[in-house]
């Protein structure tokens, strides 16, 4: 299994088998995988990629959990009328709006950060910058009351490890014991939600609200926190990418470092990729990194050059009738928080690099830690 994609060099072949999945890198047949519903099928996306044992699924049934197709894994009828709602949510308008009061948020973070550096700390901009504003971000267009956030924090790590990592049996019990009680507390949030999660609670029950609160709480807000910190380690390495403007350079990063490496499908019959022939039921691992820098994408496709011809054409959010639905919203993050920052990005020197955990798709980096250069 390619848990550590990130290590990996670009593959020379648009699609071959390993580990038991076929694994698609070049952009035109990562398209064609993600677009194509009628031969793939996006069931098996939240699929535990270590099965997981008889003792740590019982532990998460005790707490009721359950993932029925709701958005990222539904290719049911219910999946247009899901999708719509939560469109409504995330609409541009909305997200737009935000932009003010994020401003506000990433401006006391980077003030919070320099006065620290003045005052001669070393700073964790993971935790610092990078962990929390996501998270508001999220609840603010929800409508959730999360207070707690390193438990939110903690429980989509656990989450994103037990689903898509490579833990052993006993660390999938220990994974087990946070992601049980975590969904059972969510399924009270469903039942006293309001707006979209309210109208998908009373339509098709208090199972498909959880649900879609789960995969909102880690995937609305863990993936941009770790882009986040990657781009931001990517910038005090290389404080030149400053002289372009924020939205660009976020671009480029999502095309060269998106906290999502791949992403499965599963083949829905009997068909060929490039010459690899897939069989009903396989996973197709869908390499987004390797799509994103493939010849022919940008004009420098190995580059990062903010602003360049083809730096949009990256697949950093899927494609197709799954595309991320935050989109919007986590650029318009990932601008703001870049645009603050940046006065003080040139100034600091890194002391300890983020490093990625084992993981089919998520990059998990941990902290960021930096200091003033000497
Ligand atoms: C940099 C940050 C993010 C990245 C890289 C990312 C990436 C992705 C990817 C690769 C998919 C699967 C697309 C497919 O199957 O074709 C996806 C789906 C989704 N994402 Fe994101 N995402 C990010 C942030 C967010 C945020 C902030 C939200 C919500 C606020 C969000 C909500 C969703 C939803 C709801 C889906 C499922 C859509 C559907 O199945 O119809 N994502 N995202």
């Amino acid at each position: 299994m390619l848990f550590e994609l990130w290590k990996h060099p670009r593959p020379a072949a648009p699609a071959f088998r390993h580990g038991g999945q076929v694994v698609v890198a070049s952009h035109r047949l990562a398209r064609e995988v993600l677009a194509d519903r009628e031969r793939f099928s996006a069931a098996n996306a939240l699929d535990a990629v270590v099965p997981i044992p008889t003792g740590p699924l019982r532990e998460l049934a005790a707490h009721r959990f359950r993932l029925p197709a709701t958005l990222a894994n539904n290719d049911t009828g219910t999946h247009g009328p899901i999708r719509e709602r939560y469109g409504e949510v995330f609409a541009p308008a909305r997200v737009a709006a935000l932009r003010p009061w994020l401003t506000g948020l990433a401006r006391r973070a980077a003030a919070g950060v320099a006065f620290r550096l003045r005052a001669g700390e070393a700073v964790d901009l993971d935790a610092a910058v990078s962990s929390e504003i996501p998270l508001a971000a999220l609840a603010r267009l929800l409508d959730l009351d999360v207070s707690a956030t390193a438990e939110v924090k903690r429980f989509s790590r656990a989450a994103l490890e037990l689903f898509w990592g490579d833990p052993t049996p006993e660390r999938q019990r220990e994974l087990a014991e946070t992601v049980g009680p975590f969904h059972a507390l969510l399924r009270g949030w469903a039942a006293e939600s309001a707006g979209a999660t309210r109208e998908l609670f009373e339509e098709y029950g208090e199972d498909a609200a959880t649900a879609a609160l789960f995969f909102l709480l880690v995937a609305g807000q863990e993936t941009t926190s770790q882009f986040l910190t990657l781009l931001l380690h990517r910038l005090v390495e290389e404080p030149t990418l400053l002289g372009f403007e924020s939205a660009a350079i976020v671009e480029e990063g999502l095309r060269l470092l998106p906290p999502i490496t791949s992403w499965r499908r599963v083949a829905l019959r009997d068909t060929e990729l490039d010459g690899v022939p897939v069989h009903a039921g396989d996973s197709v691992l869908v390499w987004l990194a390797a799509a994103g820098a493939d010849e022919g994408v940008a004009e420098c496709p190995a580059a990062m050059v903010p602003g360049q011809r083809g730096s949009r054409r990256h697949l950093a959010f899927g494609a197709g009738a799954h595309r991320c639905l935050g989109s919007q919203l986590s650029r318009l993050e990932a601008e703001v928080v870049v645009a603050e920052l940046a006065p003080l990005l040139p100034r600091c020197e890194t002391v300890t690099a983020p490093v990625s955990d084992r993981n089919l798709s998520f990059r998990m980096p941990g902290p960021l830690v930096v200091r003033l250069r000497r």
